[in-house]
């Protein structure tokens, strides 16, 4: 393995021991703090399609962007990964997302059936797009879970594109480091929201 990528696996262990280790307190409060720079920013008030990731405890918690994207009457996407590779599919309420299942890395997800159908079905362009991830700079580099989900689907969309979809990462204080590891096929975000506010 060449040293970038040891370096970048090297990195995810100590960050996800780091988030492992935040109190659920902590954990609360810098969200709260980073949903509502979200939902206050320009960016935010005039997306009309937003996707957004569906939080695992150890991250930003998403819960009330979700709820606050169906309460502003905007579009919904949610992930789903279907044979390697990283999808959006509309989600259309709270209460259909009060039904999903866990998926085998606990997050709600969609079943297959279910996603095909609408990934067949999608039409809509994706205003902004809200990723997770371990680590970022100010650079706005960032660091994923090591399965390059969000560097190949959002690669795709610059290349099928050219109008302009924002890419942003809501993180907690400590995971913005000094400088993430990075290769080509990575992509840089727009921004990263801290609760100190926008990056
Ligand atoms: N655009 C891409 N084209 C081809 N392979 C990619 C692309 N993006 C990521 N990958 C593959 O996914 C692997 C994991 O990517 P990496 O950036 O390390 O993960 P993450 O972004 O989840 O931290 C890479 O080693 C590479 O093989
Ligand atoms: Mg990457």
């Amino acid at each position: 393995m060449d040293s970038i990528k040891v370096a970048k696996k090297e990195l995810r262990d100590t960050m996800k021991r780091l988030l492992y280790q935040m109190k659920d307190e902590d954990r609360h409060f810098q969200s709260l703090k980073v949903q509502n720079h979200l939902v206050n920013s320009k960016i935010y008030q005039k997306a009309r399609t937003i996707s957004t990731f569906l939080s695992l405890p150890h991250e930003i918690n998403t819960y009330s962007i979700l709820e606050n994207i169906f309460l502003s009457n905007k579009t919904c996407m949610i992930p789903f990964i279907y044979e390697k590779r990283l999808h959006m599919v509309q989600l259309n309420s709270m209460e259909e997302y009060e039904a999903l299942s866990r998926d085998r890395f606990g997050i709600k997800s969609f079943e297959v059936n279910e996603a095909l159908q609408k990934i067949t079905a999608f039409n809509h362009f994706i205003d902004l797009v809200l990723v997770p991830g371990l680590a970022f700079d100010t650079s706005k580099h960032r660091l994923g879970y090591g399965m390059g989900y969000y560097d190949r689907f959002l690669g795709q969309k610059k290349d099928i594109t050219t109008t302009s979809q924002i890419l942003v990462a809501l993180c907690f204080d400590s995971q913005i480091i000094e400088n993430v590891p990075t290769e080509s096929h990575d992509v840089k975000l727009d921004h990263i929201i801290t609760p100190n506010g926008f990056i």
